[in-house]
């Protein structure tokens, strides 16, 4: 067998002053929306803004359940609100802020593998990439500048 190796791009800053005014307002709204996270049981507070190409902005946050499994994700509590509110549009970027009640996270914090898949929907279905910034309470932004580099051998619709 072969072996092959792929090499993945990021970008990374220390801090909101190495970004763009349009990526630093989304990461301001992205830590914006966890204030509105319903984190009882983890304490672990996460918000998601999304930037449509109309330029508004669209924020959604972790939903928790006594039911443990129940509870959504920021991500996907983002990209649903979207669905309702501006089907028509493009998202250009998403920025995911995480925040714990519990100790100080100072290091972004990726969306989980569902989250992924579903954002990577969203890329096909407009067939224009979209930017993903992650930072925690503090410290440095990493930047994906597409959902697939995030999640290299996804599945997609063209699977099947
Ligand atoms: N969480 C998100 O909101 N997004 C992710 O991509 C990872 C995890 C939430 C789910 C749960 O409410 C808390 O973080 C702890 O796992």
């Amino acid at each position: 067998m072969e072996n092959k190796s792929l090499k993945i791009n990021y970008f990374l800053a220390r801090n909101a002053d190495e970004c763009s005014q349009e990526e630093s307002t989304l990461l301001a709204a992205a830590e914006h929306a966890t204030l509105s996270s319903h984190s009882p049981y983890s304490k672990f507070r996460v918000g998601a803004a999304l930037l449509l190409d109309d330029g508004s902005i669209i924020e959604g946050s972790n939903q928790e359940n006594a039911s443990f499994p129940v509870g959504f994700c920021a991500e996907r509590t983002a990209l649903s609100a979207k669905v309702a509110i501006a089907p028509d549009k493009k998202i250009i970027m998403i920025a995911i802020r995480v925040r714990s009640e519990i100790k100080l996270v100072n290091q972004p914090a990726a969306p989980c593998g569902i989250c992924r898949q579903v954002l990577l929907e969203s890329e096909e279905i407009q067939n224009q990439n979209i930017r993903v910034l992650m930072q925690g309470e503090q410290g440095p932004i990493l930047r994906f500048d597409a959902v697939k580099d995030l999640m290299p051998f996804y599945f997609g619709a063209s699977d099947f």
